[in-house]
């Protein structure tokens, strides 16, 4: 079996200022996570914060399995909550050999200034 790791942290206070241009929001996040970091008033600079991480981290994880890595763009990866909050993440619009049978698995979490993701790509 193959297995790669990826991890990464961001500071809320960056993101914050990121998600203030529509751009910015249009270009990384899918119509989806927008849904779910827009639904908390309260909490919605941490879950942008988390799912950027848990982009970068996915990323991470599955570069070494990437045939065409510059064609991959930050909406194929996208972050959903099962119906008890845990996240999963897909590739999504995204053909690449390399990615045939790659299982994914992401944790996410974050405080009040930062937020962070690990993600873990596996296949037989
Ligand atoms: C769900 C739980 C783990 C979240 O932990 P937390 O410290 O409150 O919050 P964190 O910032 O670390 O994590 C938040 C992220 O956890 C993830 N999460 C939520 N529910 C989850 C679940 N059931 N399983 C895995 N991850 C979950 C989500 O990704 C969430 O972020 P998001 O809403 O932006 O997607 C926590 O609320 C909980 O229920 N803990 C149970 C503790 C317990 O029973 N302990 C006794 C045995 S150790």
């Amino acid at each position: 079996m193959k297995i790669f790791v990826g991890t990464d942290i961001i500071e809320i206070d960056r993101i914050k200022d990121a998600v203030s241009n529509e751009k910015f929001i249009n270009k990384i996040y899918t119509t989806k996570e927008i849904s779910y970091c827009e639904s908390t008033r309260n909490m919605k600079f941490q879950h942008y914060g988390a799912r950027f991480a848990g982009k970068e981290a996915t990323f991470k994880a599955i570069s070494a399995f990437l045939t065409t890595p510059e064609k991959f763009a930050w909406k194929n990866i996208e972050i959903t909550n099962k119906e008890d909050g845990k996240p999963q993440v897909e590739i999504i619009n995204y053909e690449d050999e390399g990615l045939k049978n790659v299982n994914l698995e992401i944790s996410l979490s974050h405080v009040k200034d930062y937020a962070v993701a690990y993600v873990t790509a596996y296949k037989e």
